[in-house]
């Protein structure tokens, strides 16, 4: 007869993977999705929750550096992967990125409940495309909703990192 433990260990998959820079071991329920897993088990809540049907944007993450939508994502399936979160983006002595402070200058953020997808989609399309165009800007953000801001300041914060980003290679 299955122990206690034995049932537990066969409803529950081994999660082995990097969050920010830092390996991570966790069994885990199979339906646990990867947003549930960041602001639950590791209280990592700059990963908002919002529409969770994969619309708005808010639980944005970069997994081995793509943006995904981490609330329609099963945790199981990062296995081994990197993951990064808009906690995992600063410095190690803590200092913003410089999209983070283009957001921040140019008031690319109010309430800040876009901020994942806008900050770490705007860092996945500058590492690819180093100078965008205001076109291919709002292409690349398009799947991130803001209720603030009518998105101009966010395409000018995309432009002034670039400009920024450009200076410091
Ligand atoms: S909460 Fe995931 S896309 Fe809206
Ligand atoms: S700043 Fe409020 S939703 Fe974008």
């Amino acid at each position: 007869m299955a122990t206690n433990m034995e049932e537990m260990l066969e409803d529950t998959v081994l999660l082995q993977c990097r969050v920010n820079n830092k390996p991570c071991e966790l069994a885990i329920a199979p339906g646990t999705t990867l947003l549930e897993l960041l602001r639950e088990e590791m209280r990592l809540t700059g990963t908002h929750m919002g529409c969770m049907t994969g619309h708005c944007g808010a639980c944005t993450v970069l997994i081995d550096g793509e943006v995904a939508k981490s609330c329609i994502t099963l945790a199981a399936t990062v296995q081994r992967k990197t993951i990064t979160t808009l906690e995992g983006l600063k410095d190690a002595d803590g200092k913003l990125t410089p999209i983070q402070q283009a957001f921040w200058d140019e008031a690319g953020l109010q309430c800040a409940f876009c901020a994942p997808g806008m900050v770490l989609t705007a860092t996945e399309l500058l590492k690819s495309n180093a100078e965008p165009t205001d076109d291919e800007i709002r292409t690349a953000m398009a799947g991130n909703l803001c209720r603030c801001t009518g998105y101009q300041s966010i395409v000018r914060a995309v432009r002034a990192a670039a400009r920024v980003m450009k200076q410091l290679k």
